[in-house]
């Protein structure tokens, strides 16, 4: 990260438009207790509100809570504030960051161990192991995570499935099949986003649709040269193009909030993306899993992205230990975990939280982590810096989102790009 700004992807423009972004901290007046100041990039209605939830857990503790909010969807701003803020000798008590670059910060010594808490509350115990050792570095706990997204969604409108005559798609060679019935209809078919992450998130499930499990793990976790630029990538690139010709017209740059609102809103028959978009379509009003339907993108029934979010605790003064210990306490929190995860469209990531209270896109998100861990089809989400740090993700976001958008780019130069991009991280 600090390479990254050093190498002036946040110029002092950049970094001034930034700060102008920044939501006002928040807090009233002197808590008795300490303080803490949480980095994220949680603006959306449903987002907000379920961080609302943590804060009201702090306060009733006595502790001040400060937001620093970068508003931008996926966090790549964020991060860059991050680094900007540890930088400068000054980091926020916990930032929402993800997978990879947790131990990124816990290996610069940035990092704070919470250890005492998790041991206390039999942390081992009640995560999965495979999101339990994303939040250890060298054994110890430095981030405490909040939830589960699945990435490879496929939300469809049942009303625009029904008036297209159509049944939800399986394949991807189906999806287009819905998406030109629809179109007959008269119904914009997706939804469409194109921002980098974006992008990325449902371009990875494209590539698993057509590679297969091993594959991505391959070329998304491995970064094997021979399978990034393969025919495997060039197929699901080419799939992945055809996805535009069904798409709005104002997907360039939008937000994922807008292309959600299309759907919730009758604007659009379907949208590729992580559970995250549910919570918004549920504070319209819209019931998940009759009104619009949930179901795994084509071709990946058999596997399960995952996002995990995780407030990582950085070092604070001995006056706000407390403080940031009570967050991390909070953080796992039963009850809290339940609320939280209600109103943010995850999963608990607390195994031991019952679901009664949850939608059934929630409950069938549940079944399908299980059963992908015990196949071995769990597969951290590239897209979401879970399966590597956040400057290589950045250059593979960038080849597939100018290949979104540059009609004149090949697929094979699209892959071989990949493989550039991928190669060229870390060095
Ligand atoms: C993801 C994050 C989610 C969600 C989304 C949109 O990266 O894990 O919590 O909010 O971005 O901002």
């Amino acid at each position: 990260m600090k390479r990254a700004l050093r190498r002036g992807v946040c110029g002092p423009l950049l970094a001034a438009l930034l700060l102008a972004s920044l939501a006002p901290a928040q807090g009233g007046n002197r808590a008795p207790g300490g303080e803490v100041e949480v980095l994220h990039f949680w603006t959306s209605g449903s987002e907000a509100g379920a961080l609302a939830e943590l804060q009201s857990t702090l306060h009733r503790k006595g502790h001040l809570w400060k937001n620093f909010t970068v508003a931008n969807g996926g966090g790549g701003l964020a991060m860059v504030m991050l680094a900007s803020r540890v930088n400068s000798g000054n980091p926020p008590t916990a930032a929402q960051i993800k997978g990879a670059a947790i131990q990124e910060w816990a290996h610069t010594g940035a990092l704070s161990s919470i250890d005492d808490v998790a041991n206390t509350d039999k942390w081992n115990a009640l995560l999965p192991r495979n999101v339990s050792d994303t939040m250890k570095y060298n054994g110890r706990y430095v981030a405490a995570p909040l939830n589960v997204h699945r990435v490879n969604w496929l939300w469809i409108d049942a009303a625009a499935l029904r008036k297209a005559n159509a049944k939800p798609p399986a394949t991807w060679d189906e999806f287009f099949a819905v998406a030109e019935a629809m179109k007959k209809a008269g119904i914009i078919p997706v939804a469409y986003s194109s921002q980098s992450w974006l992008d990325m998130g449902t371009f990875e499930s494209v590539a698993i649709a057509v590679g297969g499990v091993d594959f991505y793990r391959r070329a998304f976790i491995q970064l094997d040269p021979a399978a990034l630029n393969s025919p495997q990538m060039i197929q699901a690139l080419t799939t992945y193009r055809r996805i535009k010709q069904y798409s709005s017209n104002a997907s360039s740059g939008q937000d994922w909030v807008a292309s959600t609102s299309m759907l919730t809103h009758g604007r659009a028959g379907m949208l590729l993306m992580g559970d995250w978009a549910k919570a918004e379509m549920q504070a319209a009003g819209r019931r998940p899993g009759s009104d619009i339907l949930c179901i795994a993108m084509p071709g990946t029934a058999h596997a399960f992205t995952f996002d995990v979010d995780a407030l990582a605790m950085f070092q604070v003064s001995d006056r706000n230990k407390q403080a940031q210990r009570d967050l991390a306490h909070a953080v796992m929190d039963k009850d809290f975990q339940q609320a939280f995860n209600l109103a943010k469209g995850s999963i608990p990531v607390r195994q031991d939280v019952s679901l009664d209270k949850f939608d059934e896109c929630a409950r069938r998100a549940s079944a399908d982590f299980k059963a992908s861990a015990r196949r071995g089809t769990l597969l951290p989400s590239l897209a979401h810096g879970m399966a590597q740090p956040a400057h290589t993700v950045a250059r593979m976001w960038d080849v597939i989102n100018r290949f979104w958008s540059n009609d004149r780019m090949g697929a094979g130069e699209a892959a071989a790009q990949l493989a550039r991009a991928a190669g060229q991280a870390g060095r």
